[in-house]
């Protein structure tokens, strides 16, 4: 597979919205991390709701939220790729995940690769991806990646992915990325040296 028009690693974001550990969820977006990884230089990192919910659950404005909070925002607004992921909770993703995006500036993921991944007990909310996810980001102008990923809770075993069909799905949803993410980033660098070149 080639290599993407710049040397330097992407910096690959995951939000996990759920509220569990361990997590189906987060063991999803473990294993997207990883496909992206064997095609990929990245540098990547996961953000667990489960972890620093506690923390922005309570603040109703950005200027409220900890410093520790305000740097997960920084890394999603920065990210040069997110994976964003969910359960499914009362069809839809979870409260603490919107809440969380809600905090996110309204033009700061213009344009950026966002792969959309959820979770849920059975398929019958498999179209949360294309119901609440891509509108979500859409409001964000972001370039929301043809392919979601969508898993029930028959694909893990122990919290671990073990379903073959759940592997193929991420694996045909990072190559149909790829060409994808390496214009974004070409796109992201050029404009960068033009304005150092300023
Ligand atoms: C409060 C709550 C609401 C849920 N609502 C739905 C739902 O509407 N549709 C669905 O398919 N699964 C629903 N589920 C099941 C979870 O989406 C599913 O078990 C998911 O894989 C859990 O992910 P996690 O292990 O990352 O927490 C719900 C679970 C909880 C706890």
């Amino acid at each position: 597979m080639s290599q993407p028009s710049t040397a330097r690693p992407l910096r690959v974001v995951a939000v996990s919205g759920s509220l569990h550990t361990p997590s189906r969820t987060t063991a999803l977006v473990k294993e997207i991390l990883a496909a992206f990884g064997r095609e990929l230089p990245i540098e990547a990192h996961l953000i667990e709701v489960t972890e620093i919910g506690p923390e922005f659950a309570g603040a109703l404005r950005r200027d409220q939220l900890p410093e520790s909070v305000e740097a997960v925002l920084d890394r999603i607004e920065t990210a040069d790729l997110l994976i964003v992921a969910s359960p499914v909770y009362r069809a839809s993703f979870t409260g603490l995940f919107k809440h969380l995006f809600d905090f996110v500036g309204q033009y700061a993921l213009v344009d950026k690769p966002v792969l959309l991944a959820a979770t849920g007990g059975s398929d019958r909310h498999a179209l949360i991806i294309e119901h609440q996810f891509r509108p979500l980001f859409g409001f964000f102008q972001a370039l929301t990646l043809p392919i979601g990923v969508y898993a029930n809770d028959s694909d893990f075993t122990n919290h671990q992915v073990s379903s073959l069909e759940l592997h193929e799905r991420i694996d045909l949803a990072v190559a149909r990325a790829l060409p994808l993410i390496r214009l974004s980033v070409a796109e992201t660098d050029s404009i960068a040296r033009y304005l150092g070149g300023r």
